[in-house]
């Protein structure tokens, strides 16, 4: 938010400091409050994972913490086994088998709840079903579902039986969907026939349709119908199936820890989404301890992380993080202004949510909303915040810690990536001094440092962010792609001559000499809309898909609540017509082939895109063009007046 957009009164009200020690209740009854621990992870390294793997009931226990025979296919806790859903629904049933597991709310104040046993009835019932239309261990699950409860149910019966699951964000197109269903081989989809958005039922079916019809293979597909009741032909009905096998047990099935647990797919910097392998033993041991350490979630914890399922926050920090604690995770289907801009707080009030976890998009929304709506509900139960996914602003982050925190919780802001499985660096909550806008130090046992592009660590400065040691939720690969993985992540900074292996995320930082670390965005071809990831190169191949369309070149812009936004410039062919039609079928190219999140905020056509001599489009360019902010060095371009053209049109 700009300055001129937050009144002079709510700036004043806004804390000063530019550091925040953790609240002193907070600290009382924190699980980690020893800052030693940073000391014994180091020292102790990699045995220090113990402590994760040890949150965990394992069948059997590892043999080796970390093997490191296949570098960089490093795997984690080996011969060690267990079961995912075991571990997050079953083991809970002696102690925890009336208290509730899934909190859930629909949009137009539907609840529905499930205790560990209503969890424990579901996920067998659908686990059975999946049996019975032939799913098999190692056989993978697309799930296509907005946030209902069947949503983790699925995901935790395809855990139950060995079945890695793919779950596809609701809001991704049938494109989307179907690209991802041929790249992971998945003969199997989960999915609904419409939700809800801002009352309105929204239609879902016909793009499973559309996806099922340009997979190649085979699809056995299972739909929950929402808009209309299942006509039993075509596709199973979700509840008919499931009611079919209710009352039945199904055995867990023994996993080895490298088992895949799951893939998700994520953008890069090349054209097609890369399917991140995710395993079970060091990722769930991960997930568990970093909701344990970072979340500081206890099994009497309420705890709302107000993501969506359909990407990693929802995975590690919805499902698997909190049930393998014993928790109780809030699930909200539906808008948070909807039917009014405190529907989030009402329910923070309603459920008394003790930890409440969201993105900064989402704070920066609720600061231009006003103070009105939190004000006027009783957020005392909380008692940590935290955030995620983009870098939040210290005005933004002042904002949720005297509004919603009352300044009486700490707040966290983790840095992480779906390759990463959990948090990486963060304060932890109990410990660590809070600097609004800089995420804090490495976690312990996690060795992130921020280097210079020849890969001299820096100690007070900007740089690149690396992790010069492999952890436990770490990605194993790309699937299908080994190549890719070491090229991807492993290639710029490694020198595996000297079995030097170092994990690269693509993200700019900067480190001050207190050793904590800001992460300031990505350095890659990827663009950060409201903590979404998306690929340039995927908007740009839907752009040029359009007729009419010569050239075109997609970066991201700051935006004052999304953080970033897509900008389109757009050289249009010599007979076409460069107007408002072709800018309304480049929208919905956008959005028919990533999906609606993915809309362009602008859409500029140009003659010509700021070039250098050897005909390389300056992104750079753009980018500061999109941003508003002065431009960079024109010098090296080959037509360099394009640029104050284009700037032009923008303002
Ligand atoms: O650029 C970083 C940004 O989000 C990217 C990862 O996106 P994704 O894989 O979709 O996962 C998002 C949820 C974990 C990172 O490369 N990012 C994530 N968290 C932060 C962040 N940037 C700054 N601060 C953060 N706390």
């Amino acid at each position: 938010m700009s300055d001129d957009d937050m009144s002079d009164e709510i700036e004043a009200r806004l804390p000063e400091e530019d550091s925040f020690e953790p609240p002193e209740e907070f600290v009382d009854q924190a699980n980690y409050t020893d800052s030693s621990i940073y000391e014994r992870f180091e020292s102790d390294w990699p045995e220090c994972w113990e402590e994760a793997a040890t949150l965990l009931d394992w069948y059997d226990v590892h043999d080796q913490v970390l093997d490191t025979s296949d570098e960089p296919f490093y795997e984690w806790f080996t011969g060690g086994s267990l079961n995912a859903c075991y571990e997050c629904v079953d083991r809970h049933l002696p102690e925890r088998g009336d208290e509730l597991a899934i909190q859930w709310e629909g949009e137009n104040g539907e609840k529905r709840q499930f205790t560990y046993e209503d969890l424990h009835e579901e996920v067998n019932a659908v686990a059975a079903a999946l049996q019975d239309i032939g799913v098999g261990e190692d056989d993978v699950v697309s799930v296509y579902m907005p946030m209902l409860p069947e949503l983790p149910i699925v995901m935790l019966a395809c855990a139950r039986i060995g079945a890695p699951h793919n779950v596809v964000f609701a809001g991704f197109s049938s494109d989307a969907l179907a690209t991802r269903m041929e790249n992971s081989d998945s003969e199997y989809l989960v999915t609904v026939d419409g939700y809800l958005r801002r009352g309105e039922l929204l239609d879902h079916e016909s793009k499973v349709d559309d996806a099922l019809a340009s997979v190649e293979h085979d699809v056995e597909a299972v739909v929950l119908g929402r808009r209309e009741p299942w006509s039993g032909e075509g596709p199973h009905g979700y509840r008919e199936l499931v009611d079919g096998h209710r009352g039945t047990e199904v055995e867990p099935v023994e996993r080895d820890s490298e088992d895949m647990l799951f893939l998700m797919y994520t953008s890069g910097t090349t054209g097609t989404p890369k399917g991140v392998k995710h395993t079970t033993g060091g990722y769930l041991s991960y997930v568990a301890w970093t909701a344990h350490a970072v979340l500081d979630l206890t099994p009497e914890d309420t705890y709302w992380c107000a993501a969506d399922i359909g990407w990693i926050t929802g995975h590690s920090y919805i499902v698997y993080g909190p049930l393998a604690l014993g928790t109780t995770t809030v699930m909200y289907e539906g808008a948070p202004d909807h039917p009014d801009k405190d529907r989030l707080w009402e329910m923070v009030e309603r459920y008394m949510v003790d930890v409440f976890y969201t993105a900064p998009t989402a704070v920066r929304a609720f600061m231009k909303w006003g103070t009105d709506y939190p004000e006027s509900h009783d957020l005392s139960s909380l008692r940590l915040l935290g955030t995620v996914g983009e870098p939040i602003n210290p005005r933004a982050w002042k904002w949720y810690y005297r509004y919603i925190g009352g300044e009486s919780c700490p707040v966290v802001d983790t840095w992480w990536q779906t390759e990463t499985g959990g948090m990486m660096v963060t304060t932890l909550p109990g410990i660590g001094e809070m600097k609004p806008g800089s995420a804090g130090l490495p976690l312990p046992g996690i060795d992130a440092r921020v280097v210079t592009g020849e890969g001299e660590e820096v100690d007070d400065g900007a740089g690149y962010l690396t992790v010069h040691k492999p952890w436990p939720g770490m990605l194993r690969t790309v699937y299908g792609d080994d190549e890719r993985y070491i090229e991807e992540y492993w290639s710029e900074y490694s020198d595996p001559d000297e079995d030097e292996w170092i994990y690269f995320p693509e993200d700019g930082a900067k480190v001050d000499d207190d050793g904590y670390i800001t992460v300031l965005g990505r350095v890659d071809d990827v663009v950060n809309v409201s903590g979404h990831r998306l690929g340039t190169m995927e908007l740009e191949s839907a752009v040029v898909g359009v007729e009419g369309v010569a050239e075109a070149a997609v970066v991201g812009g700051s935006h004052d609540v999304k953080g970033e936004a897509v900008y389109v410039y757009v050289i249009a062919e010599e007979d076409a017509d460069a107007g408002d039609e072709l800018r309304g079928e480049i929208v919905e190219a956008v959005e028919g082939e990533i999906g609606p999140f993915a809309r362009p905020e602008e859409v500029v056509f140009t003659p010509d895109l700021p070039k250098t001599r050897s005909g390389k489009i300056m992104r750079r360019l753009l980018e500061d063009v999109a941003s508003g902010e002065p431009l960079g060095d024109t010098s090296t371009l080959r037509n360099p007046d394009v640029v104050e053209d284009i700037r032009g049109q923008v303002e």
